[in-house]
């Protein structure tokens, strides 16, 4: 299954993907994680994108699109994958649409979660992740068991660079300048699927579940 989660910052996609990629065992594709992975590793591209997140501003497009292309050559997705804050411009999809007709492929599901604007800024200031395993967690709503240390390995909760208000608020904004034009474009091939994602986290993956089939 080939799928893509879309939703506004904060909205839960990388909650719900980790549990989505389990569950159907597709590869876990973000570009945001590539894009840190790049900055954490002091490459060229890392440099790059950093300038960008840190403004809470998109990453240029061609730089965008390239990572992508790469990842989805791999072996790996080629019996599907769950594509995480990509496509995020209108230039993003239509060259995805290309790339898969090259690789013989297309999209069938298009996730969309939906949240209010002000449960967007708690949640992401709320925000708190495992520098080592990626694991998301919430001071509130998605506590770990011992406060500021993740569960899976023991290490010490950390607060992302662009979660910081100022720059939630710009990230918002921005994605409130390209959001509908995806919806739009994805909506008219009958891809898009809405999810409430103003629920509790298992409830709006079980939702997610049901849509994709897996509860029947
Ligand atoms: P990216 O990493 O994609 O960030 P984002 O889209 O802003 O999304 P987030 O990761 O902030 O939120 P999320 O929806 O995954 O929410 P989460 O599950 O963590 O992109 C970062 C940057 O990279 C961009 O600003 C841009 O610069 C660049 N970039 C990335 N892709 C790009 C592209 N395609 N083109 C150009 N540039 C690109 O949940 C948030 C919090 O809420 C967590 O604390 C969680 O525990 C909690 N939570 C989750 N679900 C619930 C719930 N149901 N109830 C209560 N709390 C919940
Ligand atoms: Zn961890």
């Amino acid at each position: 299954m080939n799928l893509i989660l879309m939703g506004p910052p904060g909205a839960g996609k990388g909650t719900q993907a980790e549990k989505i990629v389990e569950k159907y065992g597709i590869p876990h594709i973000s570009t945001g994680d590539m894009f840190r992975s790049a900055i954490k590793e002091g490459t060229e591209l890392g440099k790059e994108a950093k300038s960008y997140m840190d403004n809470g501003e998109l990453v240029p497009d061609e730089v965008t699109i390239g990572i992508v292309r790469e990842r989805l050559a791999k072996d790996d997705a080629s019996n599907g994958f769950l594509l995480d804050g990509f496509p995020r411009t209108i230039a993003q999809a239509e060259a995805l649409e290309n790339l898969l007709a090259d690789l013989n492929s297309s999209i069938d599901h298009v996730i969309r979660i939906d949240v209010d604007t002000e449960q967007l800024v708690e949640r992401l200031t709320g925000r708190r992740v495992c520098p080592t395993c990626g694991a998301t967690y919430h001071v509130t709503y998605n506590p770990p068991k011992v406060e500021g240390i993740c569960d899976n390995d023991g290490t010490e909760l950390i607060q992302r660079d662009d979660d910081k208000p100022e720059t939630v608020r710009k990230r918002l904004d921005v994605n409130l300048q390209n959001a509908q034009p995806l919806l739009d474009f994805y909506q008219d091939k009958g891809y898009l699927v809405s999810i409430n994602g103003d629920q509790d986290i298992n409830q709006v993956f079980h939702d997610i579940d049901e849509k994709l089939g897996g509860l029947k």
